[in-house]
């Protein structure tokens, strides 16, 4: 995978769409900007990327993404400072990922300069699609799906990488009451749960809308074996704190290794706060709410940033958490937040500047 790229071939679009876009009223990931990067993969290699005006795919309906969901994706965000400078937070750890991901789902791993340098120059072509509104980015899916043909239930000979873009405001408005699943599970051990493969999301869709008829946004994943302990929401990873002690499950197998998560620990270690890797069980956690000892629970994800958790229900039961004035959740996205917008110093070396 030793490629070297020099340019990478850009088509423009005839007449840009971004007079048509209220950068004061941005949904999440629903307007689309101009370009998207474009990469195929035929005859056992990926071809040279290209920057292309942002369209439909035309394909087979024999192809496999359809009837045996080969399927992987990234999520990424694109953060402009106050002078116009354009950053991204941890980019190879995503196109790591997208390898891991590509790996377990038997599809060809994608060039590390194929993303980064598509990526690169697909941000310096849509650069004024970067929003400055406060808590707005460019939210960034770079994905790959099978586009070859053919009924056999077989890897496909043929893919698409694709890197398509969206200005975007906060994924969740306000707080989020959650659902503490003990019937459903969202992956299992030597599964795929660790990949983010569009199946994972999909096969959490219908015990997410039982949830949002019982008056909950998101489910909490437990484990697929016994249920007794909290694994992840549906796009984030979860911390409860429990009294002072900040806690969040190890990744696994079934858990994705997300890259907020870890940058929130090593924050955590560098404020001072104390912080756990470990199982975390539903018991323990209803019973710190009711004793008042559970502070907060929080999500975190890229989309999702740190996203306050108001309640929980389990078994029938919801439990509210306090609203605190000084929670770590405010701090801890704080200090992540000023770091992705060039706002403070990034002690970490987690930022990357694009332009
Ligand atoms: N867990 C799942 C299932 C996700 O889809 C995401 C989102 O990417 C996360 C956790 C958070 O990962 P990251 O912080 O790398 O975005
Ligand atoms: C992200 O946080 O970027 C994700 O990929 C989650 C997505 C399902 C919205």
């Amino acid at each position: 995978m030793d490629v070297q790229l020099k340019n990478i071939a850009v088509e423009k679009v005839a007449t840009s769409k971004i007079n048509e876009v209220d950068f004061d009223n941005l949904s999440f990931g629903s307007v689309f900007s101009d370009h998207m990067l474009e990469c195929t993969y035929k005859n056992g290699a990926w071809e040279a990327p290209k920057v292309v005006p942002y369209q439909p795919i035309t394909l087979d309906p024999s192809s496999k993404i359809f009837h045996y969901g080969q399927s992987i994706f990234e999520g990424m965000k694109a953060y402009k400072d106050t002078e116009g400078g354009v950053w991204l937070f941890r980019p190879s750890d995503n196109q790591k990922r997208l390898n891991i991901s590509a790996k377990r789902m038997a599809i060809p791993e994608l060039p590390e300069e194929y993303f980064m340098e598509g990526l690169s120059t697909l941000l310096q072509v849509d650069k004024d699609w970067i929003p400055t509104q406060a808590g707005s980015s460019l939210y960034i899916r770079p994905f790959i799906f099978a586009s070859g043909k053919g009924f056999h239930a077989s890897p496909a000979d043929e893919y698409k990488f694709i890197i398509a873009t969206a200005p975007s405001g906060a994924y969740f408005s306000g707080k989020v009451k959650v659902l503490i699943e003990e019937k459903y599970s969202r992956s299992a051990n030597g599964g795929v749960g660790f990949a983010k493969a569009g199946g994972n999301y999909a096969g959490q869709f219908y015990p997410t809308q039982l949830a949002v008829k019982k008056g909950y946004q998101q489910v909490i994943w437990t484990d697929d074996n016994t249920h007794e302990y909290i694994e992840e929401a549906g796009a984030m990873n979860i911390f409860v704190r429990i009294k002072d002690t900040l806690i969040t499950g190890p990744t696994s197998d079934r858990i994705l290794d997300g890259i907020t998560r870890k940058s929130i620990l090593d924050i955590a270690a560098d404020e001072g706060i104390k912080a756990e890797v470990r199982k975390i069980s539903v018991a323990e956690v209803v019973e710190a709410a009711k004793s008042g000892d559970l502070k907060e629970m929080f999500g975190a994800g890229t989309a999702a940033v740190i996203s306050p958790i108001a309640g929980f229900g389990f078994q029938g039961i919801d439990y509210d958490l306090p609203e605190l004035e000084n929670s770590y959740a405010m701090l801890l996205k704080k200090r992540i937040t000023d770091i992705q917008y060039n706002r403070a110093e990034d002690k970490f070396g987690w930022r990357h500047k694009v332009l």
